[in-house]
């Protein structure tokens, strides 16, 4: 394992649980935490980091000169984002600088050092109007598409890397491909090793959960901590589908993939729970409620939010040949471990969060 491993956006959710994962696998490892702590919730993360014996620094990826004061490194893992695709809609600024220049930052600390460079993109690279297009199927508790569809890119199993990027994909998306398009030109012309993950939902413990950003750990949170649900857009029937992938198949993953860089170099991949770990909103508040044996009154409302999609789920076919990773955890055991972190976490994230 890599001696130096800096780790931006490293007090977020999948940063932070990267670190940790990361600590404990290799624990001669000096592992550097960067975040700004824009998000809120990422400031609880910080003390759990020191505790490992990651060190934190609360910089900012927009700013380079900050980037560049760091000593050298040797992996560089980017999870640094305004990750939430309605964010865009309200400041377009921030989520240009930290997640399409901030990335160009990151890469120009990657060519300082020569390190090896794991970009977390996401699938909303993939054009809205191209997904929602598909012709799709109303069963009782989802919409789902049908069973031989085979399009090129979109089959039953969900999206591959082969489908059309070509499309308006919210800011957020159009971020993360502009940089994944730089982040390719920087390995090709400066020798760089790396690889970029376009993931779909990530859920697990220590997810800070909101509205617009993190639906398994919101759903979970507003179950146990008394607060309220809306079936948002697509009629609110609440059917529309998700894959979900713990951030344990996450950390495993990237493990893999920073070992076997220089094999792996240059690879885009699609990362997700797959249709075996997909859900609708409806069968999301049934795990839920098994899981904290609480119900909640959950609202509707029909009109759809900009920029949302009817169903998404990850074809894993690439990553699965070039790694033989596949995600292990199940959605219940997603549901069940974010239950039981909320629960042990109750009067922080109480208070954190108003509930
Ligand atoms: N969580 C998901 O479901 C998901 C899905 C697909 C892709 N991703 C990608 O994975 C990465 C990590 O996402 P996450 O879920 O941990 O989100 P997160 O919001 O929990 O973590 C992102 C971290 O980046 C920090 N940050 C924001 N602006 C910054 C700036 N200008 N400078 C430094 N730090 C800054 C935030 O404070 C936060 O701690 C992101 O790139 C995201 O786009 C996440």
């Amino acid at each position: 394992m890599l001696e130096t491993i800096l780790i931006t956006g490293g007090a977020g959710f999948v940063g932070s649980n990267l670190a940790l994962s990361l600590k404990e696998r290799s624990r001669q490892s000096q592992i550097f935490c960067f975040d700004n702590l824009n998000r809120r919730g990422s400031e609880l993360n910080v003390p759990r980091l020191q505790a490992a014996g990651i060190q934190f620094i609360k910089g900012d990826v927009r700013n380079k000169k900050e980037l560049l004061a760091l000593p050298r490194i040797d992996a560089f893992i980017e999870c640094s984002a305004e990750p939430s695709v309605l964010a865009g809609f309200k400041d377009p600024e921030y989520m240009i600088d930290t997640n399409l220049k901030g990335t160009l930052n990151c890469l120009e600390l990657a060519r300082r050092d020569g390190s090896g460079f794991i970009f977390l993109s996401t699938s909303r690279v993939y054009p809205m109007e191209t997904i929602n297009g598909v012709e799709f199927e109303e069963k009782e508790t989802r919409f789902d598409w049908p069973e031989g569809l085979e399009r090129a890119g979109i089959s039953y199993q969900g999206v591959s890397e082969e489908l059309s990027l070509n499309g308006p994909k919210s800011l957020y998306g159009a971020t993360k491909l502009a940089s994944e398009q730089i982040v390719t030109e920087y390995l090709a012309m400066f020798g760089l090793k790396g690889v970029i993950n376009r993931l779909g939902v990530i859920a697990g413990p220590w997810q800070m959960g909101k509205i617009d950003q993190g639906i398994v750990g919101f759903w979970v949170m507003e179950h146990l901590f008394n607060g309220s649900l809306s079936y948002i857009g697509f009629g609110g029937r609440g059917k529309q589908v998700r894959d979900a992938v713990h951030i344990d198949d996450v950390c495993d993953l990237v493990f893999c993939q920073m070992n076997r860089l220089e094999e792996l170099s240059g690879g885009i991949y699609n990362v997700g729970g797959g249709r075996a770990n997909s859900f609708s909103l409806l069968e999301l508040t049934r795990i839920v409620q098994e899981a904290t044996g609480t119900s909640i009154p959950i609202a509707s409302d029909a009109a759809t939010r900009p920029a949302d999609l009817r169903i998404y789920m990850t074809d894993n076919s690439r990553i699965r040949q070039a790694t033989g990773w596949a995600p292990k955890k199940s959605m219940a055991e997603i549901v069940k471990d974010t239950v039981s972190w909320a629960k042990a976490n109750e009067s922080c994230l109480k208070d954190m969060f108003g509930r």
